[in-house]
């Protein structure tokens, strides 16, 4: 199919171009590099440069690579940031994923998948978190995630748009090409191995007092690859059906301090910790119940294992110590 991916120079963005590249798709990356890279976008995929409140350049972009489906990636993504800023993620969350709607609209594309979040869950009624599950947001982060799924429901009945919309946990991992570059970075998993290589002086833990095994949040961890190898799978349904669907490897998950103890591990380094105040809006427990997408689209996470997603970003940050060139 030909798949133009919005946010295709994200770090997500650009490992799902390589696994829809690999499953023999032709693909077209529509990114404004607000904060994408140029330079993590696969060669073999075409470049537009633009936003998406352009929408000539991107009713342009649709007709002139013949879109059959979209893959909607852009956004901003920073719960911090959208409880002082909301203006931003309503204006690049839910006005510039309607206009992509319109665009697609007048140029008769109507399938999508689009990236959701465990955030429109909120602080959840129990874990593991199914679907069905109530969804009530505590950010505008979330807020506008669910805005843009509700939209997506309507769209369907009136226009006849089919979508599957992939609520991720947390994405972390990288592949040999690709990986995490975010200025500023407030993931856990890369400031870990960022105070594993010295270049930060410690890494804080944002609470030790929380209802947990040992203190910490405990979040679900899903490999960038599992994850991207999920939205091959959701392009494949859009002839028949939507969905929405949790992405997260489910288990026990892990701990702040199980994260830290696994980074000392593979990289063999000292990781000086410092304890600090709980961040406002955390949940203790994050945990997908991902049973649907498991039983609907024969997915399986093949690189679940803490040790498989630190290792392969403690990789890519030894080989791209300064991210990438462009
Ligand atoms: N953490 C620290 N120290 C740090 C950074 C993070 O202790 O320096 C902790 C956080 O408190 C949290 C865990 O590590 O408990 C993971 O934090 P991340 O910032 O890596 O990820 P989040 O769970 O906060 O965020 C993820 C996604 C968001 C999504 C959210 C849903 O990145 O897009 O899950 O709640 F909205």
């Amino acid at each position: 199919m030909r798949v133009l991916v919005t946010g295709g120079a994200g770090y997500i963005g650009s490992v799902v171009v390589e696994e829809l590249l690999r499953d023999g798709h032709t693909v077209v990356v529509y990114d404004s590099l607000y904060k994408g890279h140029r330079g993590a976008v696969a060669p073999e995929a075409a470049f537009v440069w633009g936003d998406l409140l352009d929408g000539a350049a991107l009713r342009g972009a649709l007709r002139a690579h013949g879109v059959e489906a979209v893959v909607h990636m852009a956004a901003d993504s920073l719960v911090g940031e959208s409880v002082q800023d909301p203006a931003k993620y309503y204006r690049n969350n839910v006005v510039a994923g309607l206009a992509l709607l319109e665009a697609m609209r007048e140029c008769g594309v109507a399938r999508l998948v689009f990236s959701s979040t465990a955030a429109v869950y909120g602080e959840p009624a129990k874990q593991p978190i199914e679907e069905t599950d109530p969804t009530a947001p505590t950010n505008p982060y979330g807020d506008t995630k669910l805005a843009f799924e509700r939209a997506l429901d309507w769209y369907e009945g009136a226009y006849g748009l089919r979508y599957a919309s992939l609520r991720y946990f947390n994405a972390a991992g990288a592949t040999a090409l690709n990986g995490e570059v975010h200025d500023p970075e407030t993931h856990l998993i890369p400031l870990v191995l960022q105070a594993a290589a010295g270049r930060l002086p410690a890494v804080t833990v944002f609470g030790d007092d929380y209802p947990t095994r040992d203190g910490t949040c405990v979040r679900d961890y899903i490999h960038v690859v599992d994850l991207a190898r999920a939205h091959v799978l959701a392009v494949g349904i859009l002839d028949t059906r939507s969905a929405i669907y949790n992405l997260g490897c489910g288990g026990a998950g892990y701990t702040v301090r199980e994260v830290i103890e696994t980074a000392r591990a593979v990289t063999g380094r000292e990781i000086p910790v410092r304890r600090g105040p709980r961040r406002a809006g955390d949940p203790a427990v994050l945990i997908a119940s991902s049973a649907r997408i498991r039983a609907e689209l024969g997915w399986q996470p093949a690189r679940q294992d803490l040790r498989t997603i630190v290792a392969d970003t403690w990789a890519w940050m030894q080989a791209h110590p300064d991210g990438y060139a462009e």
